[in-house]
């Protein structure tokens, strides 16, 4: 076969190495425009695992790899003046010119003819002649331009400015990230050995302190000279040093996420950088590139016809991709997003910064490094006001919200039973909610329940008005005063446009087959064709729903609940007034965010009024509707929470969605945690996270980074009401109490856990 690899960086010297390995007889040339020794950039971090599937495919230039690497296990960051290390991270970093050298000699050994100082023009032209065209010429490759219409690149271009320097002043003992608050704004960067005596140092900052700086205007050798004095104190008087000195302008950039539809055309397939690209901030764009070459080779050796090597290429190496991408865009919108980091204490800023891309998590840290995650909770419990020496996990700390006190950070998230009658709770509710109070929990919420029959969102909820309900409630929230240690909380709510429709496990959201009742709401807007479009409100009905709210907060009190929640999400009548999806009205209720949270700030208050001030009351949102800037975005939702905050709202649960059907949410782990995130760290006021939360490790990693201060789970409280407890037992925590008739089976639990059996709950 003949071939050619435009463009001699990893991706295209590995390729040329991997087919000559498979088979000496392939023709193959690398075409280069630079020489050989003049490289963009200093050194790349590799894994180790990343080493031994290189080692498989070519055991000699592995080696010759290995030889070259520096190793360092810690990372170290400096930040407001404290220095703190963590380790157990295991990194390993090579020159980036080094690793090219060796490729290089490597390939030529091998009989591929290296062609340097030659630009590739177009691929067309060596299309006629080979069979076969690598298109590897990196982030900016001519060759996806030349055929875009059928690689399809999707190119999105990040927020953040980073110049990519070296030099000679040692980082070998860790991996550094620097965070510098200048009289401009904060500037960090990222450094790491990778040689004897250099260390690559990437300095990054936002658009903001960028132009502060005028960076975009300034030689390289001026931009260099104001990062060294930036970040004087941690280069022991060397200097900065750049090798990108072929290239024209300030050498600043902003990292391109790209990703190709496709990746081959006729007889020419993209690699490496080209086809896809990962942040440097998780250090994996030359493994994804070389790895990307090992497996094109099998394939084309493997496979009958190029065509069939190109598909399975395509979709093998996509995928990793994905993967790889999605990580690396946790980590990069970290950085895009520090300042919403930059006033946390720097254990916490530390957890946040290690646990960025979502690849590690809690009990990942335990292993890297049990003692410095002993004190990271040490100090969260003490912030918690637990001045105990041993470290506990962070989910068992406990948490106080007015004159309430949590003995933990769990809860169990609302979820409507639809075993009501008439509104009153059955003794369905009285077993279901008691053993969810027995489970563990610190908090345990019941289902929305409404504030009048017609509030319902179905004939099975449960409501607070009428006295046989308080009665009903009352014997609930009593015996789980008496008998367990657990908070309740009732969320108050009204149906709007989603109400009158079928129980939960029959059409979910679509009418009563009879007997429906009529709705109301922001706007005349029904939820979907098939429902029934409810009345626009009035100010008398304002009024009248204002005072069964008060009213039923009344009763929700005298019932002995703890907490009141208001229910202005997924699409109730609340949340109809909030997102303007389903708010069209142009009176004082309706149009900007302001007026449109005027109506559930105005029941918020007066349920207030009528609430004992040690009850706190929180509020749940959606912070995203999922239709993009139609609807409400994460960054309203922040404007939204500021608004609850001032008017005296004690923590933001934090949903998302179910506000119209045309939503796209992007589900996955923790999906809804981000929002929360988002809020707490912008405003100061405290959340609670929800959302495919189901592992005690999720838990702590949470709250752990500062993003949330409780965590609700909803559907795992279904399938098991004493989480909380095999949570305990899994992560062995011996201080969580069993209730007195349980303890002989808790203490099998822990027993068994200690031998990796018997709980249902992985940590
Ligand atoms: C600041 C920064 C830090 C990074 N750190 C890491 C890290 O720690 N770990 C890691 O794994 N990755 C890292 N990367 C990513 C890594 O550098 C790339 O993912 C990797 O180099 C991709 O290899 P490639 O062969 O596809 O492209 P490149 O390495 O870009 O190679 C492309 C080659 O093609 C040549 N070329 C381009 N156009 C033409 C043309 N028209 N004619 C002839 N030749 C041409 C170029 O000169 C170059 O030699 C980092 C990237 C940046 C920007
Ligand atoms: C059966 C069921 C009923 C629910 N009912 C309510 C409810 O009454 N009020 C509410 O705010 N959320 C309700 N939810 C949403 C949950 O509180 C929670 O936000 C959602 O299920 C995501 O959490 P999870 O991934 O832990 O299940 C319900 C969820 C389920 C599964």
């Amino acid at each position: 076969m003949k071939v050619a690899c435009l463009g001699g960086g990893p991706a295209g010297l590995y390729f040329a190495i991997s087919m000559k390995l498979r088979d000496p007889c392939h023709e193959v040339v690398v075409i280069e425009r630079n020489r050989p020794d003049d490289t963009f950039g200093w050194g790349v971090v590799l894994s180790a695992e990343s080493l031994d599937i290189l080692a498989e495919n070519d055991a000699l230039s592995a080696a010759d790899i290995r030889r070259n690497f520096a190793y360092w296990d810690n990372i170290t960051v400096h930040y407001r003046g404290t220095e703190t290390t963590s380790g157990g991270h295991g990194f390993c970093g090579i020159g980036r010119q080094k690793l090219l050298s060796i490729l290089q000699q490597r390939a030529k050994n091998l009989g591929v003819e290296i062609r340097f100082n030659t630009e590739v023009e177009s691929a067309a032209h060596y299309a006629k002649d080979y069979d076969l065209v690598v298109a590897s010429e990196g982030l900016n490759s001519k060759t996806r331009l030349e055929y875009a219409d059928h690689f399809k690149p999707h190119i999105e271009l990040r927020k953040c400015n980073f110049i990519w320097l070296g030099t000679h002043q040692k980082f070998d003992d860790a991996f550094t990230f620097i965070f510098e608050n200048t009289d401009k704004g904060w500037i960090w960067a990222h450094a790491y050995q990778f040689d004897d005596d250099t260390a690559t140092f990437i300095v990054e900052c936002n658009d903001d302190v960028y132009e502060k700086y005028g960076f975009a205007d300034l030689s390289q050798q001026q931009s260099i000279a104001i990062c060294e004095e930036i970040f004087a104190k941690y280069l022991g008087g060397h200097s900065l040093l750049t090798n990108a000195s072929h290239i024209r302008g300030s050498a600043w950039m902003k990292f391109p996420r790209v990703l190709c539809e496709n990746w081959s055309h006729e007889n020419i397939v993209l690699m490496g950088d080209a086809s896809a690209t990962a942040h440097f901030s998780i250090g994996s764009g030359t493994k994804l590139a070389m790895e990307s070459a090992i497996a094109l080779a099998d394939y084309l050796h493997e496979e009958s016809t190029v065509a069939v090597a190109f598909e399975k290429y395509q979709d093998a190496r996509r995928l990793e991709v994905l993967r790889l991408q999605s990580a690396a865009r946790n980590s990069l919108e970290w950085f895009e997003d520090v300042e919403r980091y930059l006033d946390l204490d720097p254990v916490q800023f530390n957890y946040t910064l290690l646990t960025r891309s979502q690849r590690i998590s809690h009990e990942n840290l335990r292993l890297r490094d049990k003692a410095w995650l002993e004190s990271a909770e040490t100090w969260f419990q003490s912030g918690a006001g637990v001045n105990d020496e041993k470290p506990r996990a962070p989910m068992f700390a406990p948490y106080k919200l007015r004159g309430l006190e949590l003995k933990n950070r769990v809860v169990v998230s609302p979820m409507a039973q639809y075993k009501a009658i008439d509104g009153c709770p059955t003794d369905w509710h009285f077993t279901h909610y008691c053993e969810r109070a027995k489970g563990g929990a610190g908090l345990v919420f019941v289902e929305m329940t409404c504030t009048s029959a017609d509030a319902r969102i179905t004939p099975g909820c449960t409501g607070l008005y009428a006295p046989e309900h308080v009665a009903a409630w009352r014997r609930i929230t009593e015996f789980v005063h008496a008998e367990t240690g657990a908070k309740i909380c009732c969320q108050l709510g009204h149906a709007g446009p989603k109400g009158s429709t079928q129980l939960g496990w029959q059409e979910m959201d679509a009418p009563l087959l009879n007997g429906n009742w009529p709705l109301i709401s922001a706007s005349g807007i029904a939820w979907s064709k098939n429902n029934q479009s409810p009345k626009a409100m009035t100010r008398d009905d304002m009024e009248r729903v204002r005072d069964q709210f008060v009213a039923s907060a009344e009763m929700a009190i005298q019932a002995g609940f703890d907490m009141l929640e208001l229910h202005c999400a997924h699409g109730y009548l609340l949340s109809s007034f909030i997102t303007p999806l389903t708010n069209r009205r142009d009176d004082e209720y309706g149009g900007n965010l302001e007026n449109r949270m005027r109506f559930p700030l105005e029941i918020f208050h007066s349920v207030r009024a009528v609430t004992p001030v040690e009850m706190p009351i929180s509020v749940r949102i959606s912070a995203n509707d999922w239709v993009g800037s139609d609807g409400i975005t994460p960054e309203d939702a922040v404007d939204i929470a500021r608004m609850l905050q001032q008017a005296g709202v004690d923590i933001c649960d934090v949903s998302s969605g179910q506000t119209s059907t045309l939503a796209e949410p992007r589900y996955g782990r923790m999906y809804q945690t981000p929002f929360s995130d988002r809020i707490r760290n912008e405003t100061g006021m405290a959340t609670m996270a929800v959302g495919n939360i189901y592992e005690p490790d999720h838990v702590n990693s949470i709250l752990m980074a500062g993003r949330a201060d409780l965590v609700c789970l909803a559907r795992p409280h279904l399938a098991n009401p004493y989480w909380t407890l095999h949570a305990a037992a899994a992560l062995g925590d011996d201080q969580v109490k069993w209730l007195e008739p349980y303890q002989a089976g808790g203490e099998q639990m822990i027993r068994l856990a200690e031998r990796g059996e018997g709980v249902a709950i992985r940590v």
